[in-house]
């Protein structure tokens, strides 16, 4: 028998294709033994895709609760091959979070390298993201959210003037939509330096451009998978990455803040905006080169992140803002003794100021706890997430975390564990008390996540939905209507924030 024969026989095609088969499956699974081979449990991952076929049809935050209910605090899950560890054990939440911060101090991130993209603080990473961190960080000061609180109560105004005539003309409103617009209209003045009239309307281009870029449809189809399964694929797309990331939509905001920065390089006006207030905080920011002190950034750096955070500004604020504002709606409508003590302590407060104001939303405890609770039983961002940055292992060594591996807090399901928040499915403000507090664990509350890589938003977030919740409840009363649902549902698919479905609600004026 010749070369030839033994290459044309079916016996050395069958043996080829078995080998190359066998190969490509012990490839596809080469990392599923990491977890079992430590003695932690998890789901059976399947070659190629690890746990997530099918994740971009799956309700995420009863996946995530069954998932913590069936394997516990401590559990492995693969992303694709990457493994990726589950945790809701606050203990062990503090020390990747806090304690041993510096073992992850990264997020997952693609490797997007596009023009102002590359500056996104939600994705950066090591020592670029501690730089912008730190030189973003003063225009989130109190001092500096007063500075913007002016232009929240204009939106405020708008968003009561809307309810008022959705008031008279249907006696409810779809409140997901309502929010919307306000929390837009706050995006627009505060993060874009724009004021437009008819946001929300149908022909409103930037609000139209903003749902696109928040929601693509992608994520609810499989191609939501090629980014997990292939991290590198973005990075590795290099040139092309840059046409496939970059959609019109993106465009259509990066050229709105060119042409403001523009504009303000030539004017001596005070807008009081987070243009203004991270313009100033990024160009204190210095650094020291042989032994002088010198600015951190160039001008055409300060107006490249000043970009890329007013649109992350968009991107991490509004959804969040308007889904929780939603929520407490809701929760409203449905728990109308709650509404009232609520609707109560504002009146109180209301005797020593003229108008909802900065200084009247700094005191409010019960206004806070409602927020709290809203925030434990609905956090928008259901899964907080680290990459690890330097090999760490945790319990005497019994788990083990290699840099480049995920770990997963999935905050919707730990806020709904019995072990921390007795009969989770009670929408209850008193588990706020300072004494209820005192009594839990502190890290078993993620709604804005923990440690130095937590929201940098949270008291800008805070503040606008302050202002509107005092505005409205001291106008308006909510209550259920037929299209009010018992629980509130949120939209299947792997979206980056939790969308309400059907969030209706009766409206009437108080007297
Ligand atoms: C109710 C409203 C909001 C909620 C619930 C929320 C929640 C969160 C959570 C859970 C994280 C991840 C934290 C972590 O990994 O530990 C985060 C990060 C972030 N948020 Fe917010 N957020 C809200 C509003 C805002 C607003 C208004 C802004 C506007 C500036 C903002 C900007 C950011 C940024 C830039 C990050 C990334 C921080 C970093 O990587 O250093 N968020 N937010």
């Amino acid at each position: 028998m010749g070369p030839l024969d033994i290459l044309s026989s079916p016996v050395t095609w069958v043996v080829t294709i078995v080998s190359l088969l066998y190969i490509l499956y012990k490839y596809a699974t080469s990392t599923f033994d990491y977890f079992s081979d430590q003695g932690i449990r998890g789901p059976k991952p399947i070659p190629i895709f690890g746990n997530l076929w099918g994740i971009w049809k799956a309700n995420i935050p009863e996946y995530d609760v069954a998932l913590v209910k069936q394997y516990g605090k401590v559990f492995g899950y693969f992303d694709g091959l990457l493994p990726n560890l589950w945790i809701t054990d606050a203990d062990m939440i503090k020390a990747i979070c806090v304690k041993d911060f510096e073992h992850f101090v990264d997020r997952r991130s693609f490797g997007i390298q596009t023009k102002v993209m590359r500056k996104w603080m939600m994705l950066m990473k090591g020592q670029e993201w501690k730089d912008i961190r730190s030189s973003v960080t003063p225009a989130f000061t109190t001092g500096k959210i007063k500075r913007m609180s002016g232009l929240i109560r204009d939106c405020v105004s708008n968003l009561s003037d809307q309810m008022s005539r959705l008031t008279e003309s249907d006696g409810k409103i779809d409140s997901k939509l309502v929010f919307s617009a306000y929390t837009m209209d706050v995006i627009a003045r505060c993060a874009f330096g724009l004021k437009i009239d008819n946001l929300g309307s149908k022909d409103d281009q930037f609000m139209k451009n903003a749902a696109y870029i928040l929601n693509p449809p992608a994520n609810k189809s499989p191609i939501v998978l090629l980014p997990f399964v292939y991290p590198k694929l973005l990075s590795s797309l290099s040139t092309y990455a840059e046409r496939l990331l970059i959609t019109k939509e993106h465009r259509f905001f990066f050229k709105l803040l060119e042409d403001v920065l523009k504009d303000r390089s030539q004017s001596k006006e005070k807008f009081h905006d987070f243009i203004e207030l991270a313009d100033e905080a990024i160009s204190d920011f210095t650094k020291e080169v042989d032994g002088k002190t010198v600015p951190m950034w160039s001008r055409e750096e300060i107006d490249e992140i000043i970009m890329a955070q007013s649109t992350i500004f968009m991107l991490a604020g509004f959804d969040t803002t308007a889904t929780t504002l939603t929520n407490t709606c809701f929760q409203l409508a449905r728990n109308p003794e709650i509404q009232e003590k609520l609707y109560e302590s504002i009146v109180t407060k209301m005797e020593d100021y003229d108008e909802v104001c900065h200084d009247m939303v700094q005191d409010m405890p019960y206004l806070e706890m409602v927020i709290q609770e809203v925030l434990r039983y609905y956090p928008p961002l259901t899964r907080v997430e680290r990459e690890c940055t330097k090999d760490y292992s945790y319990d005497n060594g019994r788990i083990q975390i290699k840099e480049g591996q995920m770990v997963t807090i999935p905050a919707f399901a730990l806020h709904h564990m019995e072990e921390y928040y007795p009969d989770p499915e009670k929408f209850d403000p008193e588990r706020w008390t300072p004494e209820n507090k005192a009594k839990r664990n502190p890290y078993a509350y993620l709604a804005f996540g923990i440690g130095p890589r937590s929201c940098i938003g949270m008291r800008f977030a805070l503040e606008e939905m302050k202002i509107a919740i005092c505005a409205v409840v001291q106008k308006f009363r909510f209550f259920p209507v037929e299209e009010t649902p018992e629980k509130l549902r949120f939209e299947n698919g792997l979206l980056a924030v939790l969308q309400p479905v059907q969030a209706v609600v009766g409206i009437e004026l108080r007297q």
